[in-house]
């Protein structure tokens, strides 16, 4: 037998060595010198370089060797960043990332008020120790260099190593209501970084007019409660242009606002509105703060430099993931009826209208746009999309918990690589837009969808998440393969919809044997299971307990007795026989293999051992359960079942 339940991906890629990329610090007038130190840097390719910025005003400008004092076309420019202190890093930085060391890089400071270049300035990356370009042929050169230049607009520019600016910002530092620093004066190009400390706080935008009061079109961190200093946890953005910008704490809880906790990027600094005015005027501003309901806004949100999962202005509600929480107004409450009502919301799944914009997001698509809607659809299609809707119910309740735990910060983390994840976050998201898509339909003809089941998941580890998924998939594919057909002449509308939603379990279906180790081409995906057998097999492993009210013929309340398969028989590579083990003693039962393109044999059973021989080319996964007869069609064997289905690989 080929199964294997482990994942071949999530062991071959644990232990996989990383690059040892280092960053080097590089301080830029330290101790009031004209200085670089190092002044010559040795570092390898792949490594980054951080400038830390002193007294007084400097910059980190790319030259030529030849050409000390003057920018280089397509060079790096820190611009300037003026500095108080010796001793005390600026919370400016640029940081280089060495992406070809074939040559050594050469670097100056640009001030003119001084003459800094020329009195030395100069650093060098890798520069040769001896022959004619060394370090102090480079300086010696500066020396007798023109007045220096810089780039014309002024403006960091990231050059061919992609220099960035950045200036940090502590949010809530040591339980102090206030943005270190409050009055951020940054040149357009410089990337904004608040760290987040303990309380609760958040970085939102607003007018210089009305403080504590978002705007639609700002910037908005949301609210990031944090545990421990440092938190690693960020919120970022790229400062446009030279528009000043106001911003606040928005927690209500203590009204952080209206107690000073505001702050700018590039207020003027005198005039009628500078920050002290904006301070004041928060300090009346009425309680309580707004937020918008969804963030992050405009910037991103990282936890220890992993960007939060960002989907129509929400990251990804956390579930076991570090101490990042959704903004609570995200998950409550929606305009929405085909939403609200939305099953699963009673369980863990997210609902609300930014949770459904945050699944078709991560799915890739959202529900039909156009729907042929006919003037009515039929009682059986009623109950068809309502069983359809059940075990969809379970497959999103499945994905999304496992998906939450395979995340940063989640107990499954780095179990698989991160493509992995991704596309188990697509299913969870095209799970539940296919539960929207049911939905609308059974709303469209004023049917009320049934309530969801309390689910058995089991989620002991990755493996049995992996096996439970492609069980449940295959039956869910098997289901709506059988009401495509049921309802087909009735309510033809339907059909493209579901069959479209199989090919995507199919595509999941193929990844899945993938992961196992399982040939995916020899590995049948798309078995024409009657409903009520799905049913029962979903009601046998994976339901605690369901509200009634599935009406669809031959569709059982509770399952079929249990069919077990406790041993197989292989032969070169080949299943030829499996042994069966059911309750009842009664003889000359038939056992059923239900396999793709509506394929279906019978074989029977040895009276004594219950050992069954394999039909000859039946191969991957297939559903088999214990009949009363032989020779029926797939729409009679509920009328005949004996105990079952399962699933089996052979
Ligand atoms: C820093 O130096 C630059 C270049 O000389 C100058 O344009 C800028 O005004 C200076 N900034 C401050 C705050 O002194
Ligand atoms: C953070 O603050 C917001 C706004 O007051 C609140 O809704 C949310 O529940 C808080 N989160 C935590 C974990 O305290
Ligand atoms: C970030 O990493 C630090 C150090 O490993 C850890 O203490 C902290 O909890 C992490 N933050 C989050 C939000 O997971
Ligand atoms: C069975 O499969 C394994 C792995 O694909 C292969 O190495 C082996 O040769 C096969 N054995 C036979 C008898 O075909
Ligand atoms: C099982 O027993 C029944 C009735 O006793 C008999 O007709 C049938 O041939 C037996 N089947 C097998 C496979 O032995």
């Amino acid at each position: 037998m080929r199964f294997s339940t482990g994942s071949l991906l999530s062991l071959s890629l644990a232990g996989l060595p990383v690059a040892q990329a280092i960053n080097h610090l590089v301080s830029v007038g330290k101790g009031g010198e004209l200085k670089f130190q190092p002044e010559n840097l040795v570092a390898k390719q792949g490594d980054t370089v951080t400038y830390e910025f002193y007294a007084k005003n400097h910059s980190v400008t790319q030259s030529s060797f030849s050409e000390p004092c003057k920018p280089l076309a397509n060079g790096f420019f820190s611009a300037f960043v003026p500095s108080q202190s010796q001793d005390t890093a600026a919370p400016t930085r640029f940081t280089i990332t060495l992406e070809d060391v074939s040559k050594p890089i050469w670097v100056y400071c640009g001030q003119t008020n001084g003459n800094h270049c020329q009195k030395g300035m100069v650093h060098s990356i890798n520069a040769p120790d001896t022959g004619d370009k060394t370090l102090q042929a480079f300086k010696d050169l500066a020396k007798d260099a023109p007045t220096s230049t810089s780039p014309a607009d002024g403006l960091p520019a990231p050059g061919a190593f992609r220099g960035v600016r950045t200036i940090d910002v502590e949010v809530g530092k040591d339980g102090k209501l206030e943005f270190q620093p409050n009055n951020i004066l940054e040149p357009p190009n410089t990337l904004v970084k608040f760290h987040f400390n303990p309380k609760n706080h958040s970085v939102v935008q607003s007018t210089f007019d009305t403080p504590c009061k978002s705007f639609q079109e700002g910037f908005s961190s949301g609210h990031i409660p944090v545990a421990n200093s440092p938190s690693g946890v960020t919120f970022q953005f790229t400062i446009p242009d030279r528009k000043p910008f106001w911003f606040y704490c928005a927690q209500t809880n203590g009204d952080h606002c209206q107690k000073g906790m505001v702050g700018a990027i590039n207020a003027p600094a005198e005039g009628d509105k500078t920050l002290e005015k904006y301070i004041a005027k928060a300090k009346a501003a009425s309680a309580p703060s707004t937020i918008e309901p969804f963030a992050p806004l405009v910037g991103e949100v990282f936890v220890n430099g992993t960007e939060r999962e960002k989907f129509g202005g929400n990251v990804l509600p956390s579930n076991g993931a570090g101490n990042v929480q959704p903004p609570a107004s995200t998950v409550a409450g929606s305009p929405d009826a085909t939403r609200t009502a939305f099953p699963g919301a009673s369980q863990t799944l997210p609902s609300g209208p930014d949770a459904g914009e945050y699944f078709e997001n991560i799915a890739g698509g959202g529900k039909p746009k156009h729907w042929g809607w006919a003037d009515k659809m039929t009682g059986d299609a009623v109950d068809f999309l309502q069983l359809h809707l059940r075990i969809e119910d379970l497959l999103a309740h499945l994905l999304w918990e496992a998906y939450s735990r395979l995340e940063v910060g989640g107990v499954w983390h780095e179990q698989y690589p991160p493509t992995i994840v991704d596309a188990i976050g697509a299913w969870t998201g095209q799970s539940v837009v296919h539960m929207a898509t049911t939905y609308t339909c059974l709303v469209h003809y004023n049917n009320k969808a049934l309530d969801s089941c309390k689910w058995k998941l089991p989620l002991d580890n990755v493996n049995t998440f992996l096996n439970a998924f492609n069980r449940i998939n295959l039956a869910q594919i098997g289901a709506m393969i059988d009401i495509s057909s049921s309802i087909a002449a009735a309510d033809p509308f339907i059909v493209p919809i579901l069959l479209t939603q199989v090919g995507s379990k199919s595509r999941a279906a193929g990844v899945v044997n993938m992961m196992q180790s399982h040939s995916a081409s020899i590995s049948p995906r798309e078995i024409a299971l009657p409903a009520p057998l799905a049913w029962s097999f979903i009601l046998a492993n994976y339901v605690e307990s369901c509200p009634q009210g599935l009406k669809i013929d031959g569709l059982p309340d509770k399952p079929w007795p249990v069919l077990n398969v406790p041993s197989t028989k292989v032969e070169n590579n080949v299943t030829v026989s499996i042994t069966l083990q059911y309750e009842g003693s009664q003889k000359d039962y038939k056992l059923a293999w239900i396999g793709p393109w509506g394929d279906l044999e019978f074989s029977d059973i040895d009276n004594d051992t219950k050992v069954v021989p394999v039909p000859k080319g039946w191969t991957g996964d297939v559903f088999i359960a214990v009949v009363k007869k032989k020779d029926m069609l797939l729409g009679e064997l509920a009328a005949n079942m004996v105990a079952g289905p399962n699933q089996v690989w052979l």
